[in-house]
């Protein structure tokens, strides 16, 4: 049984939705469009690839900003759960949406011990504090999603860099291969160039540029941007 079938079995209040137009698909309808349980979790094969690259990473610790209700969480943590090893620490900030994120993940998915969700701002987030973490011995992350608001995403990748493990990799939801630099300015943002993310920070150009870290896109409705951090294992291109 496919992992979004899995989902909706444990959790019978997840429904199918195309996403962008929100019609639920008539029985056995299958137009080759993109599927999504809500407007703002992650589309189901988004879910489903993340599934798969984290069967295939078999990481010891993964990485969320922005919980939602749990989508993303939900699709890592069985992940996770099938690896028989590894962690989630997922964050959001608004108490209400946390709770229902607790009750999905912990409740109907049964991810409790593999999927830690924190109440609070990304911005404050600290790796070191934890059940077996110190400032000594941090956790280093195999794979970090960012998907909180857009104008916060590039300050988490420069936030989270560090914690990074090479060899790693880190995805940006709803990015996609222009980087959000393509309006200079919105008619009604004008005070926000590239609005809603905002400009691309230096940092994150001259890591690129200087190969420490490698860009790759999907092209999904929403976009999703990918960075690999390279490892000194990794064959040198002389
Ligand atoms: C796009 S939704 C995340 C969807 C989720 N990853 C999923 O797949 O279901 C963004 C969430 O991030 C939360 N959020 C936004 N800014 C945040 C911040 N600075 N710290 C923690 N949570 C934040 C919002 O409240 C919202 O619930």
């Amino acid at each position: 049984m496919d992992i979004t079938a899995r989902l909706q079995r444990l959790d019978p209040t997840l429904c199918l939705y195309f996403e962008g137009d929100w019609k639920m698909p008539a029985e056995g309808e299958s137009p080759g469009k993109f599927l999504s349980f809500n407007d703002a979790g992650l589309e189901c094969e988004t879910g489903e690839l993340l599934y798969s690259f984290i069967r295939m990473l078999k990481p010891d610790h993964v990485l969320e900003t922005g919980t939602h209700v749990g989508i993303g969480a939900s699709y890592m943590g069985k992940a996770l759960q099938d690896n028989e090893k590894g962690h989630l620490d997922t964050v959001e900030f608004l108490p209400e949406i946390h709770l229902r994120a607790c009750e999905r993940i912990y409740g109907a998915m049964k991810l409790a011990g593999i999927v830690t969700c924190h109440l609070g701002d990304v911005a404050n987030f600290n790796p070191y504090i934890g059940e077996g973490r110190s400032s000594d011995s941090p956790w280093q992350y195999q794979m970090i999603l960012l998907d909180t608001e857009p104008q916060t995403r590039f300050a988490e990748l420069i936030k989270f860099m560090p914690f990074l493990e090479p060899g790693g990799y880190v995805f940006i939801h709803d990015l996609g291969r222009h980087m959000a630099q393509v309006q200079a300015v919105h008619p009604d943002h004008p005070e926000t160039p590239y609005w809603p993310w905002g400009p691309l920070p230096q940092q994150i150009k001259d890591w690129v540029k200087d190969g420490q870290l490698r860009p790759f896109h999907f092209e999904n409705p929403r976009g999703l941007t990918g960075f690999y951090k390279p490892s000194s294992q990794d064959y040198k291109w002389v």
